[in-house]
């Protein structure tokens, strides 16, 4: 190991065994100020960090023990960094119609302010970029999407032309197309498809979330110091803005230059909706990178552990493939590639809902702040500090809603269409109280219409292009539980082999 290393080791060593001591510090310092009066699941000895750690391994168990032995009722457990108070569905609209005066939506696991920066943290303006720009102009954009989704799986599944079973490893082929298929709405050609642009998109999010995991662990006057010491965040800013900051200057400078004229020139992406909605303090080219930045985070790795998880299903479970296969050739020969075609697949959207309930990136939704002294509609206190989140693990496999909860039922959704229920109900982007995978309320995610276009059009990709089956057959790779957080086995290979046309 070179000293560099070695130095870097110890750095994490030293910062984790301060974060550490922080985090006994805090809780004891404020763990009875943020623990509400609802009931505790487990034994909260050693101020909770027993069952904190059994959280880390065993979130989903808690889950479910927590909704049988409280009945649908609050309850709480200790994390690692806090005390959550869990509700079920009864207390969502509760959390729906909450505010960010009451219930506050904080990223803290991310340490926002500290790994993508103070501006984008505090008035993150460029969400309702995607709410408006970005969403209505999905169908007109859908082409180049399309185009930069089957380019990249061309590129990246190379070695499986020969029509013979190929040993793909998945998580980083779907990792490469999401980045490339992101970009290409965000900045366009050719950035998108520049290796070491997209390199820095790529490892952004694994170096964020590990800094913010460990800044998010310190008290709040500590934080900026760890943030300097430990977090690698600003240098990947920078390399970034290397990329992107001339690309905002010049488009500055042509908006100057070429006054009227500029409209009919200028680019039709992202990047440009956003400069087009920045008032005049808002144009800082270094501002506009963070916000760059923190749309990549906010879109690559959500999709690409979705679609993994999608991908692993289907590998495991074949016998689907002709039927959607069918289905996708059908949809493009009425409406050719197109939005249209995709809105039609009802079963490619079908899976892709199925394989998120089952396998869906968090197990609990919409984790809020109180920000004041709160009393939810079901007489729960919530104290000023505390975190309150929905269930969402027991929700998706309620037997009330989805009956055999534990089964992989890929039609379950685009059967009940079929019933007559309808589509708006069964969609993968409708956001609902029986369907928390987007989160909910006035911050549901804006980017889940975008997440699912590309989502479905993957999918119909493979199908119409690939045969796929997992190594061992019938046999999906074991999730990678970490807290809440539901994870794709990165390791694991897919076989895939071309359709000879
Ligand atoms: C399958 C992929 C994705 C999943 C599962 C996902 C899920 C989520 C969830 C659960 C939230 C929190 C909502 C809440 O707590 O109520 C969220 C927020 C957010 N998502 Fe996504 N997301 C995905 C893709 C995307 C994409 C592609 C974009 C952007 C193009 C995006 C942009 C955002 C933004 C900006 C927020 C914060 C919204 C706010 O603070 O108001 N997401 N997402």
């Amino acid at each position: 190991m070179g000293l560099e290393m070695l130095a870097m080791e110890l750095d994490v060593a030293v910062a984790l065994l301060l974060a550490c001591g922080s985090l006994l510090a805090l809780r004891m310092w404020s763990g009875s100020s943020t623990k509400s009066n609802v009931p505790v699941l487990a034994s909260d000895a050693f101020l909770g960090y027993r069952t904190a750690s059994k959280t880390l391994k065993s979130f989903t168990q808690m889950m479910v023990d927590g909704q049988a032995k409280f009945k649908g009722k609050p309850f709480q457990l200790p994390l690692p960094r806090s005390w959550v108070v869990y509700v079920s569905r009864e207390l969502f609209e509760d959390m729906r119609k909450a505010r960010d005066d009451s219930l506050s939506f904080q990223e803290e696991s991310v340490a926002i302010e500290y790994t993508l920066g103070n501006e984008t943290a505090n008035d993150p303006w460029h969400h309702s970029v995607v709410r408006k720009q970005m969403t209505q102009n999905l169908g007109a954009k859908f082409p180049e999407i399309y185009d930069e989704i089957s380019q990249a799986f061309e590129d990246e599944l190379k070695a499986a032309d020969s029509g013979e079973w190929t040993p793909i490893h998945a998580y980083d082929v779907i990792l490469h197309v999401v980045c490339r298929a992101s970009n290409r709405l965000f900045v366009g050609l050719p950035l998108c498809r520049d290796e070491e642009f997209t390199k820095i998109s790529r490892d952004f999010t694994v170096t964020v979330s590990r800094a913010g995991f460990l800044i998010s662990c310190f008290p709040k006057f500590l934080k900026p110091l760890v943030a300097r010491y430990i977090s690698a965040a600003p240098s990947a800013t920078k390399a970034f803005g290397r990329f992107i900051i001339p690309v905002i200057e010049q488009r500055q400078r042509a908006e100057a230059e070429l006054g009227d004229a500029w409209k009919d020139q200028k680019p039709f992406d992202f990047l440009q909706w956003m400069l087009d909605a920045a008032n005049e303090d808002q144009r800082d080219p270094r501002e506009l990178n963070g916000r760059m930045l923190a749309m990549n985070f906010a879109a690559t790795h959500t999709t690409s552990r979705t679609f993994t998880h999608a991908l692993y299903w289907l590998a495991a479970h074949p016998k689907y493939i002709p039927e959607l296969r069918q289905e996708v050739e059908g949809a493009i020969q009425t409406h050719g590639w197109s939005k249209d075609a995709l809105n039609n697949m009802f079963k490619i959207d079908s899976f892709i809902k199925e394989s998120m309930r089952l396998s869906g990136l968090i197990a609990s939704s919409m984790q809020r702040k109180s920000v004041k002294k709160l009393t939810l509609s079901d007489g729960t206190q919530v104290p000023a500090g505390a975190h309150v989140a929905i269930n969402a693990w027991s929700l998706h496999h309620d037997p009330q809603i989805y009956p055999n909860p534990f089964e992989f039922d890929p039609f379950r959704f685009s059967r009940k269409v079929k019933e007559g229920e309808s589509v708006v109900k069964n969609t993968v982007t409708t956001a609902s109280s029986e369907w928390l995978a987007w989160g909910g309320g006035i911050h549901v995610c804006p980017g889940r219409y975008f997440a699912s276009q590309e989502l479905k059009a993957m999918l119909a990709h493979i199908v119409i292009n690939y045969d796929v089956k997992m190594p061992n057959e019938g046999i999906r790779p074991t999730d990678i539980w970490f807290g809440h957080h539901c994870i794709p086995n990165p390791n694991a290979s897919v076989l895939f082999r071309k359709l000879v046309t």
